[in-house]
């Protein structure tokens, strides 16, 4: 795999300062040139009593992770690789909330930002033109009744060419670049995304759900769609009716029985009028 030159080098935590209009979020930057993983750490970090709001960011990931096991490509200086501590109020049960608040804000920052019109595939995958340009990461230390921590780790895909993305992900991933046919800023974007979270989690910490839940339903590519969910070794088809409260996927089977899904890998389905049915956005980039 060939790499493009880095076209905006400056990418530096002064860069990213000057562009940050939070009130805390983002205020303690740990920025690296080279890191396994910026979740990792961050959870050593998050162990070592760091405050809330502490963000990490690296320009290389050696050991990116992705969901379900998978890696993260991480390609040198061309994509934002970022991991944000929090210490919210929240039940376990209702940590997918998190993933979903951040979803919103990639999304929102990326619409704002990029002038692309991305959207959220369920539960936390940001599609452009049905291509996977950002993924995120939840993990942390939960006890029986509270989060300890959680880490938030954010991988978007920003000036890769199709040169820079690897074989196994041509069909399902892109980047802003390539949809936008033009070089992005990422001091700026990352600077809007901490925004995003920062009024968010505002109204999360105030036990107020609902401005996550009802943007995330307006970005939804997911929602109304014909879906099929892998979980384990079932598989599962239905309409995709809502989302709930704990960020769960509400799903109307054939039969017109409800199903909730917390956790799987869902797929877009492609109705023929012949009522055949091809995937489309299948989870390929991690
Ligand atoms: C996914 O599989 O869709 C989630 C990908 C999350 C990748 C990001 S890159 C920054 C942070 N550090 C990691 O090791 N992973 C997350």
């Amino acid at each position: 795999m060939k790499h493009s030159m880095d076209p905006n080098n400056s990418y530096l935590p002064e860069q990213i300062k000057k562009r940050l209009t939070t009130r805390w979020l983002g205020q303690t930057i740990h920025f690296y040139q080279q890191l396994d993983s910026t979740n990792l750490t961050a959870m050593e970090l998050a162990e070592r009593d760091a405050p809330e709001g502490t963000v990490v960011i690296a320009e290389q990931q050696l050991r990116g992770r992705g969901r379900a096991g998978r890696s993260w490509h991480s390609s040198p200086r061309l994509g934002i690789y970022c991991s944000i501590l929090l210490r919210p109020k929240l039940f376990p049960a209702k940590a997918q909330l998190l993933t979903l608040m951040t979803a919103v804000a990639v999304a929102k920052s990326i619409n704002i930002k990029v002038g692309l019109s991305s959207t959220i595939k369920w539960p936390n995958d940001i599609l452009v033109n049905n291509k996977k340009v950002a993924g995120i990461l939840l993990e942390g230390r939960v006890s029986s009744t509270i989060m300890e921590y959680a880490v938030i780790g954010i991988g978007i895909n920003v000036n890769h060419t199709s040169a820079d993305l690897p074989d196994e992900l041509q069909a399902g991933a892109s980047s802003l670049r390539i949809e936008r046919g033009e070089v992005v800023e990422r001091s700026g974007l990352i600077g809007q995304v901490f925004l995003e979270v920062e009024r968010l989690y505002e109204g999360l910490q105030q036990r107020d759900s609902t401005m996550i839940l009802e943007q995330w339903r307006l970005l939804s590519a997911t929602l109304g769609r014909h879906v099929r969910i892998i979980k384990k070794d079932k598989v599962i088809d239905g309409i995709a009716v809502n989302v709930t409260t704990e960020g769960a996927l509400l799903v109307r089977r054939e039969d017109g029985s409800l199903n909730l899904f917390h956790a799987g890998e869902v797929e877009h389905l492609n109705m023929s009028a012949s009522g055949e049915e091809g995937a489309d956005g299948r989870d390929t980039c991690s």
